[in-house]
């Protein structure tokens, strides 16, 4: 079978290297250069309950409860259940993670888990040991690659996807087409995601009529360095004894949650954004208790980032604030990666397969992208057809319809602005009505370059996600609607 992937995170390669072992002919475009996306940035590493006083269930309650309950159960035990499998594929590919004095892999503590179960490589540099391990094995394989190819819609005929167009205006026609093309961070003036991340899998869904859903839930990462660009500092340092101060030293989140600094995401972000908003400057991550010895090894690129930016986080506190880190929602699958057109899959951050509910629990997308990357290679002969799933999200519909009212110029600097003010941490009713207006207002780009074609799908999915979360009215997981009571007090 012809199957043609986009995208070289840990989603596509999986499944590129998995469908060229089973005998498949695989092709692969990237829209850079191979091994690019968020994958090369994960630092916190990659969950899995492999490990004596854990277990598949406990990581799988722990999943549901930080999804805040919105995930499905067949998906999650999915994940969980493939966790030990995936994490021998990754050692067997040449990942080298960091081992415990016994010579089992460490397990770091990350928020909302129950159990040390996060899989680390070179400290907090996993996502790059796992794209080095996985690049170099697709080189050596039989998967034939195109970079700086950047797929601008799926091709159909007669209702099945048949390939796709490229920006370049060439089509590449296959018998499957997989989307994995990862998140769409750059929707935010804040993020922690590269620039790639526009969200593209999902818009060229959105244009197709594939069903795409829970867009409403975007994760805010809580510990982004909130001086200069973007740049995270994992949550496995607060796994490790960090700690969140106040502008008078105190520790808030004692206060907000019995987890504290390891509440779930979305609860420590929204109480990061408060407590920065009542004082009226970030709040800071006090990472001093573990010493510089300890940062330097454990945490060599963050230590090393900080240090180039001037800031000696053994001495001193850095400031930090939330940014956009994670979309739950995407391009609706079934645990095998179907879409709902027939020819159309997708896989990782792009796809929607219900294991992150309303929140993701740290460190499970690169093990979705390991998981459900293999599986989709597995599925790609079998005959089953997308089978119709009970949606608990809102499914999104793609609006290219202009409202006759203008809102100033588009631009993609105007919209990540009008995103991360209205569609941000925190929302409330008039200012999702207002970035829904706005986006309707804006005309799409007619896109003829690469970046006029990001610019447009930016716009496709900014007015998906400002719907959809316009339209849930109750606040659930990383979607937080202010009651018009609070407005003013957050
Ligand atoms: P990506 O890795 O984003 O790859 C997408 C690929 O698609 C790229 O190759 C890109 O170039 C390509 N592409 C995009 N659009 C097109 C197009 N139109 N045409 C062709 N190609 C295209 N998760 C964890 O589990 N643990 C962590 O520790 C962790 N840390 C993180 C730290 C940071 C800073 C960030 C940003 C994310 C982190 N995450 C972590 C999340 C995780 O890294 C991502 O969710 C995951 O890597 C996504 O993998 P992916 O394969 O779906 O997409
Ligand atoms: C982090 O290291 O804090 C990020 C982990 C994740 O996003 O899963």
């Amino acid at each position: 079978m012809k199957v043609l992937i986009a995208g070289s995170g840990i989603a596509g390669l999986t499944t590129a290297l998995r469908a060229d072992a089973l005998g498949h002919d695989v092709e692969l475009i990237v829209k850079g250069e191979l091994g690019g996306g968020s994958t090369a940035h994960a630092q916190g590493g990659i969950a899995g309950a492999y490990g004596a006083g854990d277990s598949p269930a406990l990581h799988a309650l722990d999943t549901m409860h930080a999804g805040d309950g919105h995930g499905g159960p067949l998906a999650i035990a999915t994940l969980v259940d493939g966790a030990a499998a995936a994490l021998d594929a990754l050692v067997s590919a040449g990942v080298a993670f960091d081992r415990a004095a016994d010579g089992s892999i460490a397990r770091g503590l990350e928020a909302a888990h129950s159990r040390p179960r996060i899989a680390h490589a070179g400290g907090d540099a996993t996502g790059r040991a796992i794209s080095h391990a996985l690049v170099a094995r697709l080189r050596a394989s039989e998967v034939r690659v195109r970079e700086r190819a950047f797929a601008a819609d799926l091709l159909i005929d007669e209702g099945r996807v048949r390939g796709i167009r490229l920006v370049s205006g060439s089509e590449i026609e296959a018998d499957a087409v997989v989307l994995a093309t990862g998140g769409a961070g750059r929707l935010f003036a804040h993020t922690t995601n590269p620039p790639e991340t526009t969200g593209d899998g999902i818009a060229m869904a959105l244009r197709a009529g594939a069903a795409v859903a829970d867009l409403e839930f975007m994760q805010f990462h809580p510990t982004v360095l909130a001086v200069g660009t973007p740049f995270l500092i994992s949550e496995a340092v607060r796994g490790a004894g960090a700690v969140l101060r106040d502008a008078g030293g105190r520790r808030f989140m004692v206060d907000e949650h019995p987890d504290a600094e390891l509440a779930p995401r979305d609860i420590v972000a929204r109480a990061v954004a408060r407590r920065a908003d009542e004082q009226g400057s970030p709040v800071v991550l006090d990472a001093t208790i573990l010493g510089a010895p300890e940062l330097a090894h454990r945490f060599p690129t963050i230590d090393a980032e900080l240090r180039r930016r001037g800031l000696d986080w053994s001495r001193q506190p850095v400031p930090v604030s939330p940014a956009a880190h994670y979309l739950m929602g995407g391009v609706v699958t079934d645990v095998d990666g179907r879409a709902s057109l027939p020819g159309l899959w997708a896989v990782g951050e792009t796809a929607r397969t219900g294991v992150h509910g309303a929140n993701r629990l740290a460190s499970n997308s690169l093990l979705e992208g390991a998981v459900f990357g293999a599986r989709l290679a597995e599925a790609l002969e079998a005959p089953r057809a997308f089978e119709s799933l009970t949606l608990l999200g809102s499914a999104s519909r793609c609006s290219n319809s202009s409202d006759s009212k203008k809102a100033g110029r588009f631009s993609r600097h105007a919209l990540q602005q009008l995103m991360w003010e209205r569609v941000g941490l925190l929302r409330d009713d008039e200012g999702l009505t207002d970035a829904v207006r706005t986006l309707h207002a804006w005309e799409a780009p007619s896109p003829r370059t690469s970046a006029e074609q990001e610019d447009a799908n930016l716009l496709v999915v900014a007015r998906a996600m400002a719907s959809a979360a316009l339209e849930r009215t109750e606040s659930l997981g990383a979607h937080f609607r202010l009651s018009p009571a609070l407005i003013g007090a957050a």
